[in-house]
């Protein structure tokens, strides 16, 4: 089968290392599906977890870590899904990734493709969606039944995290949500995907917030570039108040401390890394994702496509995400005509 990848632990973070490979396609077992992958897209972990490793038995080594398909075949243990079934999902950070023409991943962290959303639009949203929805209902334990009220901060708005986590915070919460961005498109893809107000990351946050008539926010969303905000942070928080992190463990704390502010992490590998015994959490918080891009809440955060999926793609997928200024998503579609 066809898929983009490291022949070996390449020297360097490079992306030029990423390269097409030819691999043998593997078949499921236990309750893992074998997925035809139509569409990936791109995530900052892509390119966080290109560098040499040094293990040689994980090479070749294919990355992606969001996927649409159809499921080829499935393991004898595996109950959820039936070959032909159109499914999404992002996977895990320790077996093989998307960018493959066949993939395996456990069906308990799998969900049915929406039907309102093609391959393309829909592959740009598991990885985000999940961690989006584990950190509102999960870490921070909104109930997601539209009556939690007060702010909500999302720093790093019209990213890919931002736009989906903004969608579910104004559809499944009564919180006011106040985006960050620092670019006049930013600012008007995050007023699009619900944001009640922009504020500029660029410049400090919280005299924006006071100008604006708020009290010190409830709850702080940290997607990026968290370090270099914390100062920032501790003054626009409220004391008691929640603040989840999902792009860095090295902070300063000191700024947070005198609030007993509850500072949460998200990784949302965590589950299928450790196989934890609610693993399949992921495939129902993803399902519920899929009814509601199907009753129209929810729509895909895609915003550019590559295609086909090949080497030379996704090395672009890489550069542009590296630039740090994406809006939603990018997704790459569709396999080279044998
Ligand atoms: N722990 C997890 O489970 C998990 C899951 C997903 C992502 N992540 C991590 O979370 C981070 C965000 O992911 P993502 O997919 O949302 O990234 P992304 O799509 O690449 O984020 C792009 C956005 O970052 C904003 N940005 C750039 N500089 C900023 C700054 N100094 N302060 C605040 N925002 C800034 C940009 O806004 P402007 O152009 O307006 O400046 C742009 O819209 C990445 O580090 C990623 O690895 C972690």
């Amino acid at each position: 089968m066809r898929a983009v990848g490291y022949r070996a632990s390449p020297p360097d973070a490079g992306v030029e290392h990423l390269t097409d490979l030819d691999l043998p396609r593997p078949a499921p077992s236990g309750r893992d599906l074998l997925v035809r992958v139509e569409a990936v897209s791109i995530n900052p972990v892509d390119t966080k977890q290109r560098g040499p490793l040094a293990d040689p038995a994980r090479f070749p080594r294919v990355l992606g870590f969001d996927a649409s398909g159809v499921v080829e075949a499935a393991g004898d243990d595996a109950t959820l899904f039936r070959p032909g079934d159109a499914v999404f999902y992002a996977g895990a950070v320790d077996r093989p990734g998307s960018n493959a023409e066949f993939q395996l991943v456990d069906e308990r962290i799998v969900a049915r493709k929406p039907d309102r959303l093609d391959f393309t639009e829909a592959a740009a949203l598991p990885l985000t969606a999940i961690t989006a929805w584990e950190t509102l209902f999960d870490r921070f334990r909104i109930q997601p039944d539209e009556t939690e009220r007060g702010t909500l901060l999302v720093i790093g708005a019209a990213g890919g995290v931002g736009s989906i986590a903004t969608q579910l915070a104004r559809q499944l919460t009564a919180l006011t949500v106040i985006g960050t961005a620092s670019r006049p498109e930013s600012r008007e893809f995050a007023l699009r995907n619900g944001c009640h107000h922009v504020i500029d990351h660029s410049r400090p946050m919280a005299p924006q917030l006071a100008a604006l008539g708020f009290k010190p926010v409830d709850y702080v969303f940290a997607l990026t570039h968290t370090p270099q905000h914390m100062a920032d942070i501790g003054a626009l928080i409220r004391p008691f108040g929640d603040l989840c992190v999902i792009d860095s463990a090295a902070l300063d704390l000191a700024p947070i401390r005198q609030k007993s502010v509850s500072l949460h992490f998200e990784y949302m590998f965590t589950r299928p890394l450790f196989q934890t015994a609610d693993m399949i959490e992921q495939h129902r918080l993803l399902s519920e994702i899929s009814r509601l891009v199907d009753a129209g809440r929810l729509h895909s955060t895609r915003t550019q496509t590559l295609s086909p999926i090949s080497a030379e793609t996704v090395r672009e997928g890489h550069r542009i995400s590296e630039r740090g200024a994406s809006l939603g998503k990018l997704v790459i579609a569709g396999w080279p005509a044998a």
